[in-house]
C-alpha cells in the first residue's frame, strides 16, 4: 500500500482497506517502540505543528512520534505566528511547505485545513477542526481492536454532542470499517443529514450500520464501546453551555449506562474529559450550574471497563503511522 504524498485530512478520503493499513502499520510501530528498536528513518526532514487551539494529547503525539521518526519539528502556537491574521492560509501553506517535509494544522473550519492542504506542496494532517478529528479515529479504532480482537460488527454508542468533530468522525469510521454505530442523544444533537446520508453508503459496502436514537435504554443495551466527549467543544462560546448542561445531562454516561451495555463493554473518551470538576473549568462550572459531574461520572472514568489511558497513548502510535505512510515509507517498515 503507497500512501507517499497523500494528505491526512478526514477519513471519508481513504478506503477502508487504507485505513486498515494504517492502523496494522501503527501496531507495528508500537511493538518496535516497546521493544526499544530505533525507528529514526526520517533523519533530514522535518514538520511544521500549527496549533490555534490548545491540546496536550496531538501536540504531544506529533512531538514524539516526530522525534522517534528522527525528525525535526517546529511548534507554533495560537497567538505566535502570523497564520491567519497577517497572513493567509494559502501564503503560509506556500511558505511552510518550501521548508518543512509535512505539516499538522489543528484549528478551526476544515475549509482552513483543506485550503492549507492545497497550496503546501507537502502532506497536511488534520490535528482537529471543528468538523473532524482523524488522527483521533485512528487512536480509537487501534484500542478497540486491541481489546476486542476485531472491528467488524463491533457496536459504537456515542453519546453527547454528535454533530461536531467527535460524532461525525465516528460515524465516518465505523460505517467504513463495518461497524454498528449508534448517536444516543437528544435529537437536537444529531449529526447532519448528509453527513449521515453519505455514512449509508460506505455502510451499504462494509455491513455497518448507523442508528440515531433518543432512548438511553434502547440505545445503549449490549453496546460494546461507550464513547462521549465534552459537551461543549474548545471555540464554542461561553453561553452554550447553560444549554448543552440541560439537553445532555441524560446523557451522561453513568454506571447505569456501563451495566445496560454490559461487563464486556468498555469505555472511551477522547479527552481532555470532565469527569470530577476539579479542573479550572470544571469548577468554575460546577459552582455555576451545581454540577458535581459532566458528560462522564467519575465511577466510570475511573472503572476498569475505562480504556481511556490506553486510548490515549494510541495517539502517539497512530500519528506515526500517518506521517510515516504519508512521507513514505522507508526500507525496514
Ligand atoms: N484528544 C485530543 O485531541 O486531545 P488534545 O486536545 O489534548 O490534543
Ligand atoms: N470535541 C472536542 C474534542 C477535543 C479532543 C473539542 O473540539 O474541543
Amino acid at each position: 500500500m503507497n500512501l507517499k504524498g497523500r494528505n491526512f485530512l478526514t477519513l471519508k478520503d481513504f478506503t477502508p482497506e487504507e485505513i486498515i493499513y494504517l492502523l496494522e502499520l501503527s501496531a507495528e510501530l508500537k511493538a518496535k517502540k516497546k521493544a526499544g528498536e530505533l525507528t529514526e528513518y526520517y533523519k533530514g526532514k522535518n514538520i511544521a505543528l500549527i496549533f490555534e487551539k490548545t491540546s496536550t494529547r496531538t501536540r504531544c503525539s506529533f512531538e514524539v512520534a516526530a522525534h522517534d521518526l528522527g525528525m525535526g519539528s517546529t511548534y507554533l502556537d495560537p497567538t505566535g505566528s502570523q497564520i491567519g491574521k497577517k497572513e493567509s492560509i494559502a501564503d503560509t501553506a506556500r511558505v511552510l511547505g518550501r521548508m518543512y517535509d509535512g505539516i499538522e494544522y489543528r484549528g478551526f473550519g476544515q475549509d482552513i485545513v483543506e485550503e492549507l492542504a492545497k497550496y503546501a506542496g507537502v502532506p497536511v494532517w488534520n490535528g482537529l477542526t471543528n468538523e473532524y478529528h482523524p488522527t483521533q479515529m485512528l487512536a480509537d479504532m487501534l484500542t478497540i481492536h486491541e481489546h476486542f480482537g476485531h472491528l467488524q460488527g463491533i457496536r459504537l454508542v456515542y453519546m453527547g454532542d454528535a454533530r461536531y468533530n467527535m460524532g461525525n468522525s465516528l460515524m465516518v469510521a465505523c460505517s467504513k470499517l463495518g461497524m454498528h454505530f449508534t448517536a444516543c442523544t437528544n435529537s437536537k444533537y444529531f449529526p447532519n443529514d448528509e453527513l449521515v446520508a453519505q455514512c449509508h453508503e460506505y455502510a451499504k459496502e462494509s455491513g455497518a450500520t448507523i442508528t440515531l436514537t433518543e432512548d438511553v435504554e434502547e440505545g445503549t443495551r449490549n453496546a460494546d464501546v461507550i464513547y462521549t466527549d465534552v459537551w461543549v467543544s474548545m471555540g464554542e462560546p461561553d453561553e452554550v453551555w447553560e444549554e448543552r448542561i440541560k439537553d445532555l445531562t441524560p446523557y451522561r454516561v453513568t454506571k447505569h449506562v456501563m451495566e445496560n451495555a454490559g461487563e464486556k463493554a468498555i469505555f472511551l473518551h477522547c479527552l481532555p474529559a470532565f469527569h470530577d470538576l476539579k479542573t479550572k473549568i470544571g469548577k468554575e462550572m460546577g459552582q455555576r450550574f451545581g454540577l458535581t459531574e459532566m458528560e462522564v461520572t467519575d465511577e466510570v472514568f475511573e472503572s476498569a471497563q475505562s480504556k481511556v489511558f490506553d486510548e490515549a497513548e494510541n495517539r502517539m502510535h497512530t500519528i506515526k503511522a500517518v506521517m510515516a505512510a504519508t512521507l513514505g515509507l522507508p526500507e525496514g517498515l
